[in-house]
């Protein structure tokens, strides 16, 4: 399963790059607005790919297809690794088919139905991105739509990626993974999580401890 982080922060973009954990990014104008500094958003998705060496979602903001693609053209300019991420709307999947047909990745976002995913894929969608965490939030069961969406895209062989999105913990990433998710976005804060143990913890400090009886060095 791929790994994208999911902000616009680019300091902790450059950690997990040099981490080498990383597959992409993908932004959206909440992080954009969280990290910008006031620093120009095109400048900061520049960066951003500059950095990772796999595809960078850059969303646009106008709502309808014409907006979208005029936006959508000016920023996969920016950098080979940009990928146009577009609403679920009826525009959206108007405007993700003519960025397919001009060889201009997508990512349909804002997806919350094996419905709306289904389209998606029909529409030539490179990445469809499920919100599983905003439907925990209203108590529907946010991982269930992605197994929804596994078999339908396997039912088909529909080649759109499932980037699995508004991941709220490492247990979102274990079973995105189980349940064989190509992608999974994951804030920077869960992705360190997702490395961590206590009993990893436990065991350095236990052999340390026992090292330390050898009076060596190495
Ligand atoms: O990639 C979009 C997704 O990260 C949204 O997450 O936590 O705002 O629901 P969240």
């Amino acid at each position: 399963m791929k790994i994208f982080l999911d902000t616009a922060n680019i300091s902790e973009i450059r950690r997990a790059a040099e981490a080498g954990l990383i597959d992409g990014v993908t932004t959206n104008p909440t992080l954009l607005a969280r990290a910008s500094g006031g620093k120009d958003a095109k400048e900061i998705f520049k960066e951003i790919a500059e950095i990772v060496d796999g595809p960078v979602s850059a969303e646009v903001v106008g709502l309808d297809a014409e907006t979208m693609l005029s936006e959508g053209q000016r920023l996969a300019e920016l950098h080979p690794n940009i990928v146009i991420k577009v609403p679920l709307t009826e525009d959206g999947l108007k405007a993700c088919r003519q960025f397919r047909a001009e060889g201009i990745g997508v990512n349909v976002t804002l997806c919350f139905s094996p419905l709306q995913a289904l389209l998606a894929a029909k529409a030539g969608a490179t990445f469809i991105s499920p919100f599983v965490g905003r439907l925990d939030d209203i108590a529907a069961d946010g991982m269930q739509l992605i197994s929804q969406i596994r078999q339908i895209y396997d039912n088909y062989g529909m080649e759109t990626e499932i980037l699995v999105a508004s991941i709220r913990h490492p247990q979102h990433v274990v079973e995105s993974a189980l349940m064989g998710a190509d992608c999974s976005t994951i804030p920077p804060k869960v992705l360190w999580q997702l490395a961590k143990h206590p009993l990893t913890d436990k065991g350095i400090d236990a052999f340390l401890e026992d090292w330390k009886t050898l009076g060596q060095d190495l």
